[in-house]
């Protein structure tokens, strides 16, 4: 769980170039970065650090290096603290090699003995090290670069991209993945390795996608492609496609973080969502009508949309179906069959838990896989029988916000199709509802001035809302660290109850409708132990502390309209207790490890 990014260019700028990039990156892990380059006089440069990419800048002059070749890391620490010698990359005894990963090496301990008993020693305490070793010694013996890394991943075990800089080789890059997220970027002078095409967007759109178990070559003229095996694949096979994403896209414009803005995009995206292939969504609808179960999965804040489109399967489609934790698969694998269909949720489709769910469905024969994803390309949309695409852009913070309304319409959009239906309406208006939302801008703000110092929260709602109390308090525990609990309202009279106290802040989501008057007693229950109410709904009621007013709408639509001021919510609770919204500590965006 980190960013890779690597560069081979035919112009001395390789430096910024990886600066720049690991700064687009740094959502993906950002306890500690670092850069190799190598100089013109054949020897690697390896500057690295704890801390973030902003301060390594500070520190070392980069503009000054240059560079043609390089490679560069900001870490998610797994194996080893948080310290300067376990930053990536990470170079090999006699400095032949450089390497940076993403993922985990399971035999890292047995394979650092090997290594240790062969005379290597070791500087760092992470798993990663052992391929800078490994590496070093295949290449020694006939300085076969992708032959190196075959037999370099041939003993490793685990889930790995990793790309390495050879001290030798001034225009060559190689790289591998096995069960974690490696993208070629084609550009005119640079050509790129990285984690996500984030990274190099800023010089390219076009991207060559690597499959699973798939090594790189990569110099100024191009790449080549083999299998971890080492057989080389037909280049005509993998050609580089324009990614559809854009550069303004990146920017955070006049917002003073990445998740003030895509909460703000919301009023877009929700429509940009629906724009689908109508042929895509019949061809999904009827598969989810003629399956015999359906199992949708997912993980954070995907789950608590998978959790939504459940309910409205059940309660418009009369479809059952399970939801199930992506890491807990498991033990729904004896309910797969070839008649059960699996639908997988993911903003950045390479969350690993998630991708291991569908690696065990297909093991199981399941009868198709169709995915909700916003990143095309991801592994997720890759090993998926259909792709529905989120629209909603990149999504840089780390808290879900505006992917978490896209999964919410694209399932609405589904089931639409599925009942015949029209539970969406006219998207513009939909846009005019979210912008009605984020109006409660201001008393959020005031809210979180005014609760930023409770240690817990509550958040309750019932049936088809309830998803929304567990999202709201995710939200709220990323961004604020402050403890919240999402609860069915009905479920808090059978124990937690005992935990309210006076002025204890419950958000109770009570928006019209069925459901309305027992949320209501709910919320009466807690005032009754002091409890302060604040209310979400469209009308006010003598129990509520405060009221944050959301625009009336139909079922389908309801959750994103209150979604939208708990987003707010967290995000001013974080800016009030001086965290950095976009970077919550101990997360990274994007969980590419199990
Ligand atoms: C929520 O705000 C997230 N930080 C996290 O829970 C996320 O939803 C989860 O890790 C799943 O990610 P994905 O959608 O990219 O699969
Ligand atoms: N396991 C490696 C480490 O702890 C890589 C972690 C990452 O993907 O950032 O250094």
């Amino acid at each position: 769980m980190c960013g890779i990014i690597a560069a081979v260019s035919s112009e001395e700028e390789v430096a910024s170039i990886l600066l720049e990039g690991l700064k687009r990156e740094e959502y993906r892990g950002y306890d500690s970065a670092g850069v190799a380059l190598l100089n013109g006089k054949g020897a690697i440069v390896v500057r690295k650090d704890a801390g973030r990419v902003g301060q390594l800048e500070q520190r070392y002059n980069f503009a000054e290096l240059g560079g043609r070749v390089g490679i560069a890391h900001t870490r998610w620490a797994t194996h080893g603290g948080v310290s300067q010698k376990n930053s990536h990359p990470h170079l090999s005894c006699k400095g032949l090699v450089a390497i940076v990963h993403n993922g985990i090496i399971e035999n890292y301990l047995d394979l650092r003995k090997e290594l240790q008993s062969r005379g290597h020693a070791f500087t760092s305490q992470t798993d990663s090290e052992v391929i800078a070793h490994l590496m070093e010694e295949e290449y020694e013996k006939d300085r076969d670069p992708v032959r190196a890394t075959v037999a370099a991943a041939k003993v490793i075990r685990g889930q790995y991209a990793f790309v390495a800089l050879f001290s030798d080789r001034p225009g060559l890059l190689v790289g591998a993945r096995y069960d974690a997220p490696l993208v070629v970027g084609m550009g005119e002078k640079t050509k790129f390795l990285a984690s996500d095409v984030l990274a190099f967007l800023a010089h390219t759109d076009m991207a060559i996608f690597l499959d699973n178990k798939e090594i790189v070559e990569l110099t100024t003229e191009g790449a080549r492609i083999f299998t971890l095996k080492g057989k080389e694949l037909d280049a005509r096979s993998r050609k580089a496609t324009r990614v559809a994403w854009e550069l303004g896209s990146l920017s955070k414009e006049s917002y003073a973080h990445y998740t003030l803005k895509e909460i703000h995009e919301q009023p877009n995206s929700v429509q940009s969502a629906l724009a689908q292939d109508p042929e895509i969504v019949s061809a999904v609808a009827d598969r989810l009508k003629s399956a015999k179960s359906v199992v949708l999965t997912a993980s954070g804040s995907s789950y608590h949309a998978a959790l939504l489109m459940r309910i409205r399967l059940a309660a418009e489609a009369k479809m059952r179906c399970e939801v199930v934790l992506s890491g807990d698969f498991e033990r729904e694998l004896p309910f797969i069959d070839d008649e059960t269909v699996v639908v997988a949720l993911s903003q950045s489709g390479e969350t690993a838990d998630l991708l291991e769910a569908v690696k065990k469905a297909k093991s199981r024969k399941v009868g198709g896989v169709v995915s909700l994803v916003n990143a095309a390309g991801s592994s997720l949309a890759r090993q998926s029988d259909q792709t529905l695409l989120l629209n909603c852009g990149p999504e840089v913070g780390v808290a879900a916000t505006k992917s978490f309304t896209a999964q919410v319409m694209v399932g609405n959009l589904i089931i639409d199709k599925m009942t015949g239906k029209d539970t969406i309406g006219n998207p513009y208006k939909l846009g005019t509802l979210v912008e009605k939302a984020l109006a409660t801008e201001q008393m959020m703000s005031r809210l979180a001035h005014e609760y930023r110092d409770r240690a817990d929260f509550y958040f309750i709602a019932r049936g088809g809302h309830y998803p929304i109390a567990q999202e709201g308090a995710l939200k709220l525990k990323e961004l604020s660290y402050i403890h919240a609990e999402g609860m069915s309202a009905g479920e808090l009279k059978h124990g937690t109850l005992a935990l309210i106290e006076k002025g204890t802040p419950v958000v109770v989501i009570a928006p019209n409708g069925h459901g309305y008057d027992d949320t209501i007693s709910n919320a009466q229950e807690l005032a009754a132990r002091g409890a302060e109410i604040i209310g979400v709904a469209q009308k006010t009621h003598p129990v509520f502390t405060h009221t944050v007013r959301i625009p009336a709408s139909n079922g389908s639509f309801a959750p994103v309209l209150e979604v939208v001021p708990l987003q707010l919510l967290a995000y001013f609770m974080a800016t009030e207790r001086k965290n950095d919204p976009d970077h919550p500590r101990n997360l990274a965006k994007s969980v590419t490890v199990k």
